[in-house]
């Protein structure tokens, strides 16, 4: 297995992990249901993030943590939400790649993953 290294990487994982989530019992339902996302223009908004983070600069700007603050006052996300996401995240990387850069991936989600609760907290 090799390393994620093309935006092409990145747009096929956020495709297979998002095919996980949407059929999730536990955290589906946040994205067909509360957020209602339109996936055409979500799942490449979610590949730039990561192309910025893990391959070269992009300009995204985006505050995440605002968006997921804004989430959160819609549908209370729990800590077994965000369990759940870190492990469909970790499920579908780790079955396609291996290497720095999946590490990396993994590091930051369960960092952001715990500043974001942390926040959650606070309001
Ligand atoms: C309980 C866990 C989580 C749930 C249920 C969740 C759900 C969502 C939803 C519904 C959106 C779309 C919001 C909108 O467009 O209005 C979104 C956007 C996004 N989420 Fe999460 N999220 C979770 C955790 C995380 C974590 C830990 C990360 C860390 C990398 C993350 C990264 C992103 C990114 C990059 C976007 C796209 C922002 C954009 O450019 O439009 N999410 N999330």
């Amino acid at each position: 297995m090799r390393d994620i290294e093309t935006k092409e990487d990145l747009s096929f994982l956020m495709n297979a992990f998002y095919s996980k989530m949407l059929k999730d019992k536990e955290i589906g339902y946040i994205f067909t249901e509360v957020a209602q996302l339109d996936l055409e223009k979500h799942l490449p908004s979610l590949t730039n993030f990561w192309e910025n983070m893990l391959l070269q600069p992009n300009g995204y700007k985006k505050n995440i943590m605002d968006i997921h603050l804004q989430l959160n006052g819609k549908e209370k996300l729990m800590p077994q939400h965000f369990e759940r996401w870190l492990f469909l995240l970790n499920e579908t990387v780790t079955e396609n790649f291996k290497g720095e850069k999946v590490t990396q991936m993994l590091n930051s989600s369960k960092n952001i993953a715990a500043m974001m609760q942390y926040k959650m907290d606070l309001t």
